[in-house]
C-alpha cells in the first residue's frame, strides 16, 4: 500500500470523508496505529508533556522531535507522517527556519511538517511550500504560546477574536498548508473556517464540524495520569492496566513465582561438577 499524501487528504475533504488523526512517539505505537488504517500520524510536541514528562511543550527540543519522529517513520509504512516544529525553531529568522525544517525532514523522515501561528507564520509557509515540503498549520489554542495565553483555553469566541482566527486560517490557506489544525475553537467558529478553506480543518476540541479529527493518543488511551482534556474520549484505560502488571509482576518475583522453569534454559548439570566450591 502507498503512502498517503496530501494531496488525498484534500480530496477526503472535497467527497466529505472525514480524516482521522493520531499523535505517535515511538515505533510499536506509530506501527499499531498504522496497521489499524490511520492514515496520519502527528508526531506532536505533546511528547514533551506525554512522553517526557515535562508540563508543557516549551522545553522540546528539535534533536527531540528529528529523534521520535525517525521511530514513529520506522513503524509506519502508509500513514503520512507529520513532525511538529518544536518552540522557537521557526521563529529566529526563515533561514533558520528552513534548516530545522531541512533537518526534520532529512533525519527525521517525516513527510511533512506543523507549526502553530497564522498570518505570522503565512510567509514562511509558503517559502516552506516552495522547497516542496507539505506544511500543515495550527491555529485556535497554539500550545508553544501558553506564557501568553496562560492555560488552555479555548480561542475565538468573541466576534473579532473569530475574525481573526479566521483571516489567520485564510493565510495559511493562501499559502499553500495541506492542513490547518484547529485547537480549543469553538464549533461554530471551526465550521466556518472549515468551510471557507480548501484545506482540511483538523480539529481537537472543535466540534464534530471539522474535516478531521486529532487526538492525543495517551489521552484516547488512558496512559497519561496528570490529566484527561475535556475533549478527549477515554477508549482504554492503558495506565490502570500498566499499574496492574506492575503490581502483579513484584508479587510474583518477591514471591518466587517468577520466573518458573519455561522461562529458562536447560544445561547438562553435571558440567558444572567442580566448578561450586
Ligand atoms: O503536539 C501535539 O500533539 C499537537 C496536537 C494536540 C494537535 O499539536
Amino acid at each position: 500500500m502507498s503512502r498517503v499524501t496530501p494531496g488525498q487528504l484534500r480530496q477526503m475533504k472535497e467527497r466529505g470523508e472525514k480524516i482521522a488523526m493520531l499523535t505517535a512517539y515511538d515505533y510499536p505505537t506509530a506501527r499499531m496505529i498504522d496497521e489499524a488504517g490511520v492514515p496520519t500520524i502527528l508526531v506532536g510536541d505533546t511528547l514533551g508533556m506525554v512522553v517526557l514528562g515535562f508540563d508543557s511543550t516549551i522545553p522540546v527540543t528539535l534533536d527531540d522531535v528529528i529523534r521520535h519522529t525517525a521511530a514513529v517513520g520506522r513503524g509506519a509504512k502508509h500513514a503520512l507522517v507529520i513532525a511538529d516544529l518544536p518552540f522557537m525553531s521557526y521563529r529566529v529568522s526563515d533561514e533558520d527556519a528552513l534548516r530545522n525544517v531541512a533537518r526534520l525532514v532529512q533525519e527525521g523522515g517525516c513527510q511533512a511538517v506543523k507549526l502553530e501561528g497564522g498570518r505570522s507564520v503565512a510567509a514562511l509557509v509558503r517559502r516552506i511550500v516552495d522547497c516542496g515540503i507539505p506544511v500543515v498549520g495550527h491555529l485556535g489554542f497554539t500550545p508553544q504560546s501558553i506564557l501568553q495565553f496562560g492555560g488552555a483555553r479555548v480561542q475565538g469566541r468573541a466576534r473579532e477574536a473569530a475574525a481573526h482566527l479566521l483571516e489567520d486560517a485564510l493565510a495559511l490557506d493562501q499559502a499553500g498548508a495541506c492542513a490547518v489544525v484547529l485547537e480549543l475553537v469553538p464549533t461554530p467558529l471551526a465550521g466556518l473556517i472549515t468551510r471557507r478553506i480548501g484545506a482540511p480543518t483538523i480539529g481537537i476540541g472543535a466540534g464534530p464540524e471539522c474535516d478531521g479529527q486529532v487526538q492525543v493518543i495517551s489521552d484516547i488511551l488512558g496512559l497519561y495520569p496528570d490529566f484527561v482534556p475535556r475533549h478527549a474520549r477515554l477508549y482504554a484505560h492503558v495506565a490502570d492496566t500498566i499499574r496492574g502488571v506492575a503490581t502483579d509482576y513484584l508479587r510474583d518475583v518477591q514471591q518466587g513465582a517468577f520466573p518458573a522453569a519455561e522461562h529458562g534454559s536447560k544445561m547438562d548439570a553435571d558440567l558444572l561438577d567442580g566448578l561450586e566450591p
